[in-house]
């Protein structure tokens, strides 16, 4: 059975393009494969954050995950600061990376962009600590949104180095994407995230989503409920390819185009299936935060098996790098 490992921020409201992107697919794969799942805290610390937020942010990350059909029965769900391997694995892989391919990371080039006075060596190296994430489990598969292909890619290239240099420990991991591996803001200007406003969260409620949806872009040519849009450039017809029914999506396409649907119509369909999918993952997170001690007992059981397989990764690490 292949191994997969995936890992998400907890650096807010989980949105729905981490969801469609990435969660969803997740809890499609746990059933093939052997599936570990991290809320990475050590990359959510590479920006400024508030020290006191950031448990519940931690838990939050981690409901909602389970909410969302991370079966705790079906793989291994835990908090990255908890097996401290990771970053010992990272630091080792720091040697055989060079910095030029770190400079020319893309999400390194946004973020130094967004948080100017502060661009930590932290968030430099951020990637590294992605791929000895990754490696520290010799996962072959990573199921991921199309945001994190580079870092994976570069996973790949840190995996080669060093085994062309210590020797054959490391596979070289496969990227996984989703169906809709590229979920736009509601503004359709950049990719949705937590970070841009520009989103709808997995546990907000109906009327909310209803609000959001109501002033969205949609195709921008389209000025009059007369003239006929074109779905293929409408950020909501995307959001319909992923929550609605295939009757659904063609009848919307159909009549788009041909002006027999206005866009408030249309919205309004995408509304109630993206309500329908996300009620009950709100219901079920608030059942989980009346017992949050289930949450943390999952988590530590998640980190106890990781643990495992991390100390054998590490005493092979350590050995082959002549650390003894
Ligand atoms: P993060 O927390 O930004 O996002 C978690 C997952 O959600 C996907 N995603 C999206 N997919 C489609 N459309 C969007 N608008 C969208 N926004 C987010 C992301 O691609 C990701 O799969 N660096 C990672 C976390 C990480 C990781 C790892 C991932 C740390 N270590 C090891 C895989 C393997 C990140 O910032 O994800």
């Amino acid at each position: 059975m292949s191994r997969i490992f995936s890992g998400i921020q907890p650096s807010g409201e989980i949105t729905i393009g981490n969801y469609l992107g990435a969660i969803r697919n997740w809890v499609r794969l746990i059933d093939e494969h052997d599936s570990i799942f991290c809320v990475v805290d050590q990359h959510a610390i590479t920006v400024e954050y508030e020290i006191a937020e950031l448990p519940k942010k931690i838990f939050d990350a981690a409901a909602t995950n389970i909410a969302a059909g991370l079966d705790p029965a079906k793989c291994a769900l835990f908090v990255q600061s908890r097996v401290p391997e990771h970053t010992e694995l990272a630091w080792y892989f720091n040697t055989v990376t060079p910095m030029g391919d770190l400079g020319r990371m893309t999400q390194f080039k946004e973020k130094s962009k967004q948080h100017r006075e502060n661009i930590n060596v932290g968030l430099f190296g951020y990637p590294v600590l992605q791929a000895a994430d990754i490696l520290l489990y010799k996962a072959d598969r990573v199921p991921v949104g199309e945001d994190q292909v580079q870092h994976i890619e570069l996973a790949r290239d840190i995996a080669r180095k060093f085994n062309a240099r210590f020797g054959p420990i490391f596979p070289e991991p496969q990227v996984i994407l989703s169906p809709t591996p590229r979920i736009m803001g509601l503004d359709g200007q950049a990719k949705m995230s937590k970070s841009m406003k520009n989103y709808i969260g997995v546990l907000e409620e109906p009327a909310s989503i209803r609000s959001k949806l109501a002033v969205a872009l949609t195709d921008e040519n389209r000025k009059r409920r007369t003239d006929p849009g074109n779905p293929d450039i409408c950020n909501i017809f995307t959001l319909h390819k992923s929550l609605s029914s295939p009757e659904e999506i063609d009848r919307v396409n159909v009549e788009c185009r041909r002006a027999g649907i206005g866009c408030v119509d249309c919205k309004k369909i995408l509304a109630d299936n993206m309500i329908r999918e996300l009620d009950p993952i709100r219901e079920k997170f608030r059942e989980l935060e009346r017992r949050p001690d289930e949450v943390h007992d999952v988590l530590e059981k998640g980190a106890a098996r990781c643990r495992t397989i991390a100390a054998a990764t590490m005493d092979e690490v350590r050995r082959a790098m002549g650390l003894r």
